[in-house]
Parts: C-alpha cells; sequence; structure tokens
C-alpha cells in the first residue's frame, strides 16, 4: 500500500474538530477507498488547552499555521483559519510555494486571492482544493470543475447562505421577527462570527464570486457584485409575496448578458411552485443552467461541522488518489493565467420581472399616479393589488408585479411615484428570478 497522505490541519474550530474526528471515524473506510491512510499528523490552533473531544494524541503541535504549511513533515496543508488576509494568506501561500498541496474552506480568501494563489498551485503542481467553501457539503465545486465539462454556463444561482435561509424560512412560516429568527441561528451556531456578513449578503457574494469564475472562465471579482441583504424584509412582504405565489430567498445569481456579467445578491422572489423554492431552513441549494442539460439544482445542508467536513474530507479523498502529473485540472476550472478579466454588467441593464410594494396615503387620484408612472416609463404590469391597513385607515398597499422590463424603468418610475408624495413609507423594490 502507498504511504499515508500526511496532513497538517490549521484551525481547531467546529470545521477542524469535526475533520478530525470523521478523519478517525472513517478511517478504515477511507484507506479502503483512496488506497492508503490519510493522517493527521499535525495541527495548528490558537488555543493548545483547549477541550475539543478529539483525541490529538498522535499529532506534532505548531504555534504558528505558516510554519505548519510549509512544514517537511506534512503532505497536504488544510487551512481552517478564516479571514481573507493575515494567517490564512500567508500559510496557504507558503504552502503551495513549499510544494504541498491545499484544502481550504475559506471563501473569503479564495473570493479575494484566489487567482493569485491558483497561479502559485498550478505554476508548482499542487492541488488547491476548496470544496468546503462554497455551500458546504454540497459538491457544486466538483459538479462545476469536472462533471459538467463541455457545458456552456449561462446562469447559476442559489441558496448560498443557511442563516439568511432558516430566518426567511422561520419568519415566513411562523410569523417570526427578523431579529428572533437571527438570534436563534445564532443560537445554532449558523451564523459568522459577524452576522452581519450573513444577513447583509457578504458570505453570500464570496461564495457567489467563486462560483461565477468557474461558470465564465473569468477572474474572481467580488468587488463588482451588487449587493442587499435581508434585513429589510418584512412581514408584509413575506405575506404579500404568498398571496402573489412567490416565495422570499436570498439569492446569488451570476448571468451572462449581451452587456458582460450580472452578478447580484439580493432578496428574490422566486415561484413558490419552483424546487428552489422548496428549500428550507439551513439547507443551501445551487442552480446551474448550461446549454446541454437545462437547469441542475443541488441541495443539501451548507453550513455546520460534519457537512462542512465533509467538503474536506471529499477534497482529501481526490489528493490521496492523484498521481503526480495526473491531477484534476487547472483550480478554476482552465488555468489561471487564461481566465479572462471580469466585464461587469451595469446592474440597470438588468431585465427582469419586479415586485413593488407601496404605503400609500388612501385619497383620490393615488392609484392614477402610480400607473401613469409606470406606463411613463414602459412597463406592463402582470398584476395589481391594493390592501386597506387595518390599523392606519388612512393608508393603503399597493403591491404591483411587472412583467419583463430594466432596472433603469423601475428606478425611474419608483423614483417619480416617491416624487409624487402620496408615499407614507419607503417603497419595497424585490426581483423576480425566473427558476423551474
Ligand atoms: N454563515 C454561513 C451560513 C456558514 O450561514 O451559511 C457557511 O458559510
Amino acid at each position: 500500500m502507498a504511504d499515508a497522505l500526511r496532513i497538517g490541519i490549521a484551525g481547531l474550530g467546529t470545521v477542524g474538530a469535526s475533520v478530525v474526528r470523521m478523519l478517525g471515524d472513517k478511517g478504515a473506510e477511507l484507506t479502503r477507498q483512496c488506497g492508503r491512510e490519510i493522517a493527521p499528523v499535525a495541527v495548528s490552533a490558537r488555543d493548545r488547552a483547549r477541550d475539543r473531544g478529539i483525541d490529538l494524541g498522535n499529532t506534532q503541535w505548531f504555534d504558528d499555521p505558516v510554519e505548519l504549511a510549509s512544514s517537511a513533515e506534512i503532505d497536504v496543508y488544510v487551512e481552517l483559519i478564516g479571514g481573507e488576509d493575515g494567517p490564512a494568506f500567508e500559510s496557504v501561500r507558503a504552502a503551495l510555494e513549499a510544494g504541498r498541496h491545499v484544502v481550504t474552506a475559506n471563501k473569503a480568501l479564495l473570493s479575494k486571492r484566489g487567482v493569485e494563489l491558483a497561479a502559485i498551485a498550478e505554476r508548482n503542481g499542487v492541488l488547491l482544493n476548496y470544496e468546503a467553501a462554497v455551500a458546504g457539503g454540497i459538491p457544486v465545486i466538483k459538479t462545476m470543475r469536472e462533471a459538467l465539462a463541455g457545458n456552456q454556463v449561462t446562469r447559476v444561482f442559489g441558496i448560498l447562505n443557511g442563516t439568511c435561509n432558516y430566518i426567511l424560512t422561520r419568519m415566513e412560516a411562523e410569523g417570526l421577527s427578523f431579529e428572533e429568527c437571527l438570534r436563534e441561528a445564532q443560537r445554532l451556531g449558523y451564523a459568522e462570527a459577524d452576522p452581519t456578513f450573513d444577513i447583509e449578503g457578504h458570505d453570500t457574494a464570496h461564495k457567489l464570486s467563486i462560483l461565477t469564475s468557474l461558470a465564465f472562465g473569468c477572474r474572481i471579482s467580488a468587488d463588482d457584485i451588487y449587493l442587499e441583504g435581508i434585513s429589510n424584509i418584512s412581514q408584509a412582504d413575506i405575506r404579500a409575496a404568498g398571496e402573489l405565489g412567490y416565495r422570499i430567498k436570498l439569492l446569488g445569481v451570476a448571468q451572462k448578458s449581451e452587456n458582460g456579467i450580472e452578478q447580484r445578491v439580493h432578496p428574490t422572489m422566486v415561484p413558490t411552485s419552483s424546487v428552489i423554492a422548496q428549500v428550507h431552513g439551513v439547507t443551501n441549494a445551487v442552480a446551474i443552467e448550461t446549454d446541454m442539460l437545462g437547469e441542475l439544482l443541488l441541495s443539501g445542508p451548507g453550513a455546520g461541522g460534519n457537512a462542512t467536513a465533509s467538503a474536506v474530507i471529499g477534497d482529501l479523498a481526490d489528493i490521496a488518489k492523484s498521481r503526480p502529473g495526473f491531477q484534476h485540472g487547472p483550480v478554476f476550472g482552465r488555468p489561471a493565467k487564461e481566465l479572462a478579466p471580469y466585464r461587469r454588467a451595469a446592474m440597470r441593464s438588468h431585465a427582469g420581472g419586479y415586485f413593488i410594494r407601496l404605503t400609500v396615503q388612501d385619497r383620490l387620484g393615488v392609484f392614477a399616479a402610480i400607473a401613469r408612472r409606470m406606463a411613463d416609463n414602459a412597463i406592463s404590469l402582470e398584476s395589481i393589488v391594493q390592501h386597506g391597513d387595518v390599523t392606519q385607515a388612512e393608508q393603503k398597499t399597493v403591491i404591483l408585479v411587472t412583467h419583463e422590463t430594466t432596472e433603469a424603468a423601475v428606478r425611474k418610475a419608483v423614483d417619480g411615484i416617491t416624487k409624487d408624495g402620496h408615499l407614507v413609507d419607503k417603497p419595497q423594490v424585490i426581483r423576480i428570478e425566473r427558476a423551474a
């Protein structure tokens, strides 16, 4: 049998501890599958004394992850520290420069410096695997990089943040407030250390930027993502969406248009009958639309120790099975130096349907004024509904659903309605996404 694959793990939080535990529990089966043992031989973490409920008896301890990363005692460096710079970046770069394979779950790092790191990996003939960085346990990187060879991707979109999906699901199912649901997500350990990363869409954006590069063969460009979080989604939006046959999800969407590539993260209305609308709670889902396949949807656990450890271990098994000179292709699907520059399509040119919720004063002519602003901007309406407000007799809620139009037209129309002076609250605009 071949020599054991010796791994060094930096970061022993929930995921790191799960990886060590699973490698122990599943050791015999993994050895059978890979033809060699995957052996954690060294670790690095901030607190040596902490009881993590795992056996670190046979592992060497490194205080400095950079030293671990380039140690001659390991074949693979597993980075589970997190963060886009600092020790995570320094250690991954050191490992790749030293000719070690790397497995990482670090979406922020890849989103910011992935192309640079891929170039080093490819130059040195080592693997940089990152399945756990996007959608936790869902094997979306492997699917896009390997299984969809030859397919031309036209759009990739998904629920990439478990915390947001959990919040929206509970708000809809139980009528709870946004704050109550967020607290519960934090208690259950789904949320990032700083939950604004989840609820304002940054975590989704990091993951989306990686999928965009794989989908369209372009450089990663997280700074070019249109971003809106879920903190201003109210019970009124959720109820109105339901009445009109939609459900609200925070989606990351990347698609090619004649103007370039659109990358956007925002609350989105999807038809209640679509498959992605059935994805509830902390579960993630990624839809990949291609010329050969139509729409493929992968769904599964997107966060949590064991789910993320499953993706890390899958990456390790690939390395254990690979032979020198026979790897599985470039890090982002095509050689890093051939990735095209990212060409951003302006958000104003985005075309699609829109949901618009307006709270207006109940007086003569308001409805007509709204309709006029829509017509003036060539926006055709699919439906228009008006509700009385039981608590505010002098107010009405007007909900419009448009046919396909542009972001620019909707913004102009809504600005016009605001200037008309009939609104008593901020207008709410939510984009509608086509989904199978
Ligand atoms: N905070 C993330 C989520 C964890 O809620 O999905 C995985 O990136």
